[in-house]
């Protein structure tokens, strides 16, 4: 956070043609994109900073816990690694920082630890206390107006002088160049964000959220893998994490064989075929969501956003995704599917690029209006 009197004092004190140069003072302003993500959150900025956290936050119980995590809180994977001696918070659980179905207390914490999560992305953005810092936030699409503010309010606490919400399937539309006749697939872990760029703003018609995505498939999984073996005990974390190394198993001869304890005793479990079926769920969710917007789209134009659908999201990964999308689409009239560069960086790096592309004069109304 800019240290404004300081900074002050500075700018009377010294000439201002050294604040062109670059051997002027350290002072400026540090360009933020963030990716606010129900799992993950990841920052690009101008200095060339680009950190991944997950969007988990805790707190140790107590003294005992404190003492064993050596911190007074923690992020990310340290969180869950540390989640038996932790109150463990994921403030963006429901997209949603504005808690509508939170009170009190608990809703005070929740938005304590998204300030907190907004916090470390600063931190981890490696900006100087003397710098002022202007953030491009991405948010879930269908992001209430309410939410927004929830978002802006937050940001401010954690330090932030200025900031903008977009949605988070716009900022990837953003950072990829692909603003007009195209569809953006944004698979996250909460929800996928599916919206439809032609040339302006995308308003709420242009975006489409399916609130089935890597969680669900993850609650899925464990649901078909308790079913066939129900001797198995594993937590979700582990579900999701043979997810991401197994997903490849949709499209491969390679099995997916995971290792749980079965009466607490290490046990190999092949779970091909569940695995193939709870990542295959997602498909025609998504080729519903696109089938929406291309259908309420001007007809003659409806074959050049189908002909440039683009995925990203952690879920894009998933091996052997975008050719089922493709031939998905035979059915609804044909159309190329895309995998964007970067998956986890994209919402980032769409902020990033947006945030630096605002007049100067943008963002210090911004700033100025919310002091
Ligand atoms: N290799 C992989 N195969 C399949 N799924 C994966 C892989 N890597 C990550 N994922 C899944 O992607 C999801 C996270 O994606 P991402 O980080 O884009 O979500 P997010 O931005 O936090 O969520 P949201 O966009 O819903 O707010 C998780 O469900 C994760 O398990
Ligand atoms: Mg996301």
């Amino acid at each position: 956070m800019l240290d404004r009197d300081h900074d002050t004092e500075i700018m009377d004190t010294i000439p201002a043609e050294l604040f062109d140069s670059a051997s002027g003072p350290q002072t400026g302003t540090v360009y933020l994109g963030i990716d606010l993500g129900t799992s993950r959150s990841a920052v690009a900025t101008s200095n060339g900073v680009r950190e991944v956290v997950g969007s988990v936050v805790g707190w140790p119980i107590d003294a005992v816990a404190a003492r064993l995590v050596g911190k007074s809180v923690v992020f990310g994977d340290e969180a869950l690694e540390n989640r038996l001696s932790c109150d463990v918070i994921r403030p963006l659980a429901d997209g949603n920082l504005s808690y509508p179905d939170l009170t009190g207390e608990e809703r005070e914490r929740s938005q304590h630890a998204a300030v907190k999560l907004l916090e470390e992305i600063v931190r981890l953005a490696r900006v100087r206390k003397d710098q002022l810092v202007y953030a491009v936030i991405g948010a879930p699409a269908e992001a209430t107006g309410i939410n927004k503010q929830a978002i802006l309010d937050r940001a401010r606490e954690a330090g932030i002088d200025a900031a903008m919400v977009v949605s988070e399937p716009f900022s990837v539309a953003y950072a990829i160049d692909a603003l007009d006749d195209a569809i953006v697939v944004d698979i996250g872990a909460g929800t996928i964000d599916i919206c439809r760029l032609h040339g302006t703003l995308p308003e709420v018609e242009d975006q489409v959220t399916i609130s089935k995505a890597g969680d669900f498939v993850d609650q899925q999984l464990a649901d078909l893998i308790a079913k066939r073996h129900p001797e198995a005990q594993f937590t979700i974390n582990m579900i999701k994490k043979a997810k991401e190394r197994f997903s490849g198993v949709v499209d491969s001869d390679e099995r997916a064989i995971v290792t749980f304890p079965v009466n607490g005793k290490p046990t190999e479990l092949d779970v091909t075929d569940e695995m193939r079926q709870a990542v295959g769920l997602l498909v025609p969710e998504i080729l519903e969501g696109v089938q929406r917007l291309v259908s309420s789209f001007d007809p003659e134009f409806q074959h050049r956003i189908r002909g440039r659908v683009y995925i990203g999201g952690g879920g894009s990964q998933i091996f052997g995704l975008r050719r089922a999308l493709e031939e998905g689409m035979e059915s609804i009239g044909g159309g190329n599917v895309f995998l964007v560069d970067e998956p986890v960086y994209a919402g980032a790096n769409g902020g990033l690029k947006l945030a630096r592309e605002m007049p100067a004069s943008y963002w210090d109304s911004l700033r100025t209006a919310g002091e």
